[in-house]
């Protein structure tokens, strides 16, 4: 899931008993740019966008044989340039059809792709014959039950491991119910593993993700919402409290030193309806991670992990001098999701959107990046700022 689906949430969910887990949607355009580095501080690997240094992407050893990269795609050529850049690191190389997004539709990907069975077939089948590791992809239903069946069985015959089945229209909301009988139709039609999803409303227990499963017929039950809010919920032996899962997981945040705007999102979400509980404003005021931290009692622990990286950085910096002139990995990293993680790109305009409440760090203001980009993509540096409800964008025009 966008945002969610970073390395501690998916390590998170794997230690409580999923058997895989998947990566946010990364968009091929974006993956593309991207170089493999080898994080010897974390004990990582970064796919780091040679443009502004941001980590894209980071996985490691624990997640490698269960971790399935998914994109956003809709160029067969490219698509298999990512898969190439990643294939070696992760379990299987999934392409999302099921995203409804404005921002998917417009470039072809996601549920666009529902209604081009021809490249789906190009983008799936090139995959197919270039990569090693399992191919699989996700989609929502067609309006019609036959067209349904009729994209899944092409998606098929393109010789995928594995379809995810998101039991819902492209047009219909989370809040809609989902049509189990559809997959279930599907999973009875198709040879390969069917993967039920949409389930997440009727599911607030392990016992309910074994209902869905058996309501869709499927191999497998894949879950979003309900991982969201409460990832224990892959415990067989049983949900844990909140009070066990957020510690948990901002443990696994501190050792990966995942970023502070994508750790305090991921327990804002968790959190839900205790927003409103003391603790709940204290994690929504909170400036910087040492804040958050201290919330959940963990912050002499943050402390140590931190000067465990940066004595390691100091040390391997002597070592590995081709380091040298760049920041230290672990800072580098700090910059995952936050200036970029939402770059839209074409040829009039590079928006970037600014989190609402980043403390910004140093020198680096929102609009020095975008000056930054815009040099780069040899735009003339017009900059707007642009306020949506939930969102600021800084918009740059030729
Ligand atoms: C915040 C959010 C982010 C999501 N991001 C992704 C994504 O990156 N890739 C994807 O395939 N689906 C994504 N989805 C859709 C879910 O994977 C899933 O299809 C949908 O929520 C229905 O399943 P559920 O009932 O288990 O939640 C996202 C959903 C939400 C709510
Ligand atoms: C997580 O599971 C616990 C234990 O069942 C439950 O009390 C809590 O409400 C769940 N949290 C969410 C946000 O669903
Ligand atoms: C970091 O290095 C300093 C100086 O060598 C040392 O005193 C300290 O114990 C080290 N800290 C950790 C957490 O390894």
């Amino acid at each position: 899931m966008v945002r969610m689906g970073t390395l501690p949430l998916r390590l998170l969910a794997l230690r409580y008993g999923a058997d895989i887990v998947y990566t946010e949607e990364i968009v091929d355009k974006k993956m593309v740019r991207t170089k493999r580095v080898v994080n010897d501080i974390l004990g990582t690997i970064d796919f780091i966008d040679e443009f502004d240094g941001s980590v894209v992407f980071r996985t490691c050893n624990e997640e490698s044989s269960y971790v399935v990269f998914q994109v956003g795609t809709s160029d067969p050529e490219l698509v298999v340039k990512v898969a190439k850049i990643v294939e070696k690191d992760v379990a299987g190389f999934d392409v999302n059809m099921g995203c409804p997004k404005e921002f998917s539709i417009k470039g072809g990907m996601g549920a666009a792709l529902l209604k081009q069975p021809d490249k789906v077939k190009d983008i799936l089948t090139s995959l197919v014959s270039n990569i090693a590791i399992p191919v699989t992809c996700k989609i929502r239903l067609l309006p019609n039950i036959e067209e349904t069946m009729d994209l899944a069985r092409t998606i098929q015959s393109c010789g995928v491991a594995a379809i995810a089945v998101h039991g819902r229209t492209k047009e219909e909301r989370p809040q809609h119910p989902n049509n189990n009988e559809a997959i279930k139709k599907i999973a009875h039609d198709l040879s390969i593993p069917v993967i039920a999803n949409g389930g997440s409303k009727e599911i607030d227990s392990y016992e309910h993700v074994l209902r869905f499963r058996t309501a869709t017929g499927a191999s497998s039950v894949m879950i979003a919402r309900a991982a969201q809010y409460n990832s224990s919920i892959f415990r067989k032996e049983g949900k844990l409290s909140l009070d066990e899962v957020i510690p948990e997981y901002l443990r696994l945040c501190i050792e990966y030193d995942n970023v502070f705007t994508n750790t305090k999102y991921c327990v804002q979400m968790m959190l839900r309806d205790l927003q409103e509980t003391p603790m709940g404003k204290r994690l929504l005021d909170s400036k910087t991670e040492e804040e958050i931290y201290k919330i959940w009692g963990l912050l002499d622990y943050y402390k140590k992990k931190q000067e465990e990286f940066k004595n390691l950085s100091l040390k391997l910096q002597m070592t590995l001098p081709s380091m040298g002139h760049l920041e230290p990995a672990h800072k580098r990293a700090k910059t995952e999701s936050t200036f970029f993680s939402r770059v839209c790109e074409n040829d009039d305009v590079i928006k970037v959107m600014i989190p609402l409440r980043k403390p910004y760090q140093k020198h680096i203001l929102p609009k020095t990046v975008l000056h930054e980009h815009a040099s780069k993509a040899q735009h003339r540096k017009k900059i707007n700022v642009l306020a949506s409800r939930q969102q600021h964008w800084l918009v740059c025009t030729p």
